[in-house]
């Protein structure tokens, strides 16, 4: 065959398909699917790119949309017409109601209009779609309740989560839909009690009614559910024991039963959950003991039982423990030692003893603690801070360290010859530990945050400090030092450019740190990172000046300098650090004027300078409007607020009209106290709060 036969065969070939496909092109979606679609079009206030007037009637090309690609042959197969199968519009800045003329797509199968902004309540005719596998509604201000009836045969993948819904659970939610896997309605305002007609959800996969309102005991109907491998039902207010039933659900992966009121011992029935890795059930009211079938269960891996009361000695058998990575049992009634055989959970990463009555020394064996990445042992009764130091440096993983609140009285070991390499966080806080800061400490070259705070150490601040190039938090106030703020730490690089907006590294969900829960969206920043570049030095007897070159630290947040006895200007240059939302120079012996520099400062919603020795106008505009008298309180200061100047001292006219500063000032200092306010909620569960703002 010649090139000219192949090309004349791809041309009939080409046309012979070609064919059917022109005269189908006639062919529109189906008028009742067009009128439901157009009637939904005229619920929302916003329009959808590619539908609508002008375009074509053919609803079947509009993007979003797909149509059954076979004809509906029914019994009136003249009008051939193709039938919307499914409607995915997710994150398209969507605004409206949904219509209840969506009920009218009966051939529909995929219903995606997640993660966009529609209101008001769900259609009843959604419930009532013959052929609807996938409803995906998630992430929407959608309210009021979930319809009572609901037959949805086909359905087999329900998210509602993320919005505003209210009322109860429907009781009969699965009476017609017998392939249901996957039913999330978490993060809503549903209330009432779990409803045994879930027991009817025999196929039901994962079930997800976490952040809602629910009460009441966990119905056992829950444990008739044989397949599931995910069961959330954490944040709700439910009560009453954990039947030992739960051990029914044989296919579990992920069982997530915090933050509720559960009570009674955990049931002893983990040799039955032979798949579980996660099991999370902290924040309840469970008492006892660890039941031996989870404390050598081979699967799990998160472990999960905080802020219970479950007590006695720790035991877990690390033989058993194979898959054990995160083990978190802070804030119980835990006694006795810290177990010796830990090191050989061999994936152990993360561990939480915080909050106990635990006591006695770090064990030796720890010494070989190679997977050992992050352990938090504060508040508890721990002694002999330098065996722990000489035993935890040999731990080769270990970034984070966290021993606040223990080896009271003790003194900081000076032992040159202690060496943390990788140790990115240190923590040892309100200790009333002696001595000074070691020289030791100038080896951990991958510091990133340091707490020393609420001790009893001397001396002056080394100047190698300014070494620490990944430092972003430094807190060593509340001590006893003294002599200059070495100038090194001005340059510390972290602070200068150092760019907070990635994070840097995940930590374990410990609780350092605390959800934040606002609205219905839930947050949760449990991340060391998300720290604020901080410079803490307050509660020292420091003296000396304050250097112009801080106004380097572009990337500092908090800088926090009261209660010393530092003397000397307030340098102009301060004005250098643009990110900063803290200044607080109260309480020293600081002379001259505030320059009027600091107007800048456009991110600051705090700031403190009472109790020095200032003098002069009390500068105007920027964030100046938005500060309390008691901000400037206990100097010789006058402005416009509290303390009128003398009319020959009057400040010179500001370029603007003072009202409209003012104005924008407050409008900024609101915006940036809500961003600030929220992010010091992260960090209420920490040991001690030791910002004192
Ligand atoms: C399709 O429509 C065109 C005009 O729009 C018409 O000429 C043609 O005959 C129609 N074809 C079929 C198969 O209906
Ligand atoms: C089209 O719809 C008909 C009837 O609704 C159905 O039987 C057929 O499987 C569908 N075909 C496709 C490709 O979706
Ligand atoms: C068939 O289609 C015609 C025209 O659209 C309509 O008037 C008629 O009611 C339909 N018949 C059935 C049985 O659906
Ligand atoms: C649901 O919310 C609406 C509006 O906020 C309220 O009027 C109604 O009483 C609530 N229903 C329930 C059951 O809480
Ligand atoms: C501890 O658990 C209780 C519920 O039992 C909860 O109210 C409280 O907020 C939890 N505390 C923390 C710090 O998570
Ligand atoms: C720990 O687990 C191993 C392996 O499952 C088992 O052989 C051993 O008897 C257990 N030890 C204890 C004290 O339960
Ligand atoms: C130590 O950490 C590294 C990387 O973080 C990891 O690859 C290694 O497996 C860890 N060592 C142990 C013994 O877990
Ligand atoms: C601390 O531990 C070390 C090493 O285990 C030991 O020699 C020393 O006596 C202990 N100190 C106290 C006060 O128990
Ligand atoms: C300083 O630390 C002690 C504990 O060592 C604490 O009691 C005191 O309240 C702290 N003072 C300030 C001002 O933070
Ligand atoms: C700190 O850095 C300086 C300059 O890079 C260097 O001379 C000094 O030895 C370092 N100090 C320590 C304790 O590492
Ligand atoms: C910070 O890092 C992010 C992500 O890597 C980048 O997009 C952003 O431009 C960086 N910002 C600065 C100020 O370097
Ligand atoms: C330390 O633990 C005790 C008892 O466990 C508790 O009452 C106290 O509030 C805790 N202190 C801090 C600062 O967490």
């Amino acid at each position: 065959m010649g090139i000219r036969e192949i090309l004349v065969v791809i041309l009939v070939t080409g046309f012979c398909f070609q064919a059917p496909v022109l005269s189908f092109q006639n062919l529109t979606c189906n008028p009742t699917d067009l009128q439901a679609l157009q009637d939904f079009m005229k619920g929302l206030d916003t329009v959808i790119d590619g539908w609508g007037n002008g375009f074509s009637s053919d609803c079947c090309k509009w993007p979003g949309i797909t149509c059954n690609s076979s004809f509906s042959l029914g019994l009136n197969s003249s009008v051939d017409t193709y039938r919307v199968v499914q409607l995915e519009l997710p994150s398209k800045r969507l605004v409206g109601k949904l219509s209840e003329s969506l009920g009218n797509l009966e051939h529909l199968r995929t219903l995606d209009l997640s993660h966009n902004f529609f209101k008001a309540s769900l259609p009843v005719s959604l419930f009532h779609l013959p052929n609807l596998e996938l409803l995906d509604l998630s992430f929407n201000d959608i309210s009021g309740p979930i319809p009572v009836v609901i037959d949805l045969p086909s359905i087999q993948s329900i998210d509602i989560s993320e919005n505003i819904l209210n009322g109860s659970l429907p009781e009969s939610i699965c009476v017609n839909s017998h392939h249901l896997r996957i039913l999330n309605l978490g993060v809503n305002y549903l209330s009432g009690n779990l409803p045994p007609g879930l027991g009817s959800c025999s196929s039901l996969q994962d079930l997800g009614l976490n952040m809602n309102d629910l009460r009441g005991g966990i119905s056992e109907s829950l444990f008739q559910l044989q397949k599931l491998t995910q069961l959330s039902i954490q944040d709700n207010k439910l009560s009453g024991p954990l039947s030992k039933e739960v051990g029914n659900l044989v296919n579990l992966v992920r069982l997530d039963i915090s933050t509720n009121l559960l009570s009674g011992t955990i049931p002893d029935v983990f040799h039955s959950l032979g798949r579980l890795q996660y099991f999370v059930a902290h924040s309840n009211k469970f008492s006892g003991q660890i039941p031996p079938s989870l404390s050598s269960s081979p699967t799990i891996s998160l472990l999960t039982l905080r802020n219970n009361s479950l007590e006695g000695n720790v035991h877990l058998n690390c033989s058993a423990m194979t898959s054990l990575a995160s083990l978190d049992l802070g804030s119980n009634r835990f006694e006795g030692p810290i177990p010796s055989n830990l090191p050989s959970c061999r994936h152990l990463t993360n561990i939480n003893f915080a909050r106990n009555s635990m006591s006695g020394q770090i064990p030796e064996s720890f010494k070989n603690f190679h997977s050992l990445s992050y352990l938090s042992l504060s508040n508890s009764s721990y002694s002999n801070l330098s065996s722990a130091l000489q035993i935890l440096q040999q731990c080769r993983n270990l970034t984070v360290l966290v021993l606040t609140l223990n080896f009271h009285d003790e003194e900081l070991p000076a032992d040159p010859t202690i060496h943390f390499a990788r140790l990115k966080v240190l923590i040892i806080a309100n200790c009333r530990l002696k001595g000074s800061i070691p020289l030791w400490l100038s080896n951990s070259r991958k510091l990133q945050l340091l707490d020393i705070s609420w001790n009893c150490l001397e001396g002056t601040i080394p100047v190698w400090l300014g070494n620490f190039t990944h430092l972003f938090y430094l807190d060593i106030s509340n001590n006893s030092f003294i002599g200059d703020i070495p100038r090194s730490i001005t340059g510390l690089r972290n602070l200068i450019d150092g760019n907070f907006s990635t994070v840097q590294e995940p930590s374990p969900d410990f609780p350092l740190f605390m959800i934040i829960k606002n609205s219905a969206r839930g947050l949760q920043y449990n991340q060391v990172w998300r720290f604020p570049p901080t410079l803490a030095l307050s509660n020292n007897n420091l003296s000396g000046q304050i250097w112009p070159e801080f106004g380097n630290l572009k990337s500092l947040h908090v800088l926090d300098l009261k209660f010393n006895n530092l003397s000397g200007p307030i340098p102009s240059n301060l004005s250098g650090m643009t990110s900063l939302e803290i200044l607080d120079l109260s309480h020293n012996k600081l002379s001259g004027t505030i320059p009027p520099s600091l107007v800048h400062l456009s991110f600051l919603s705090k700031f403190s300078v009472a109790d020095n020795q200032l003098d002069g106008v009390i500068p105007t505009g920027g964030q100046f409007g938005t500060f309390p008298n008691s901000s400037f309180e206990g100097n010789n200061l006058c402005g416009d607020y509290a303390f009128p100047c003398l009319s020959d001292s009057k400040p010179p006219p500001q370029p603007h009209s003072k009202s409209k500063v003012e104005y924008r000032g407050v409008v900024i200092g609101i915006a940036v106290g809500f961003v600030f306010g929220v992010a010091c909620f992260i960090v209420t569960d920490r040991y001690v709060w030791t910002w004192h703002f």
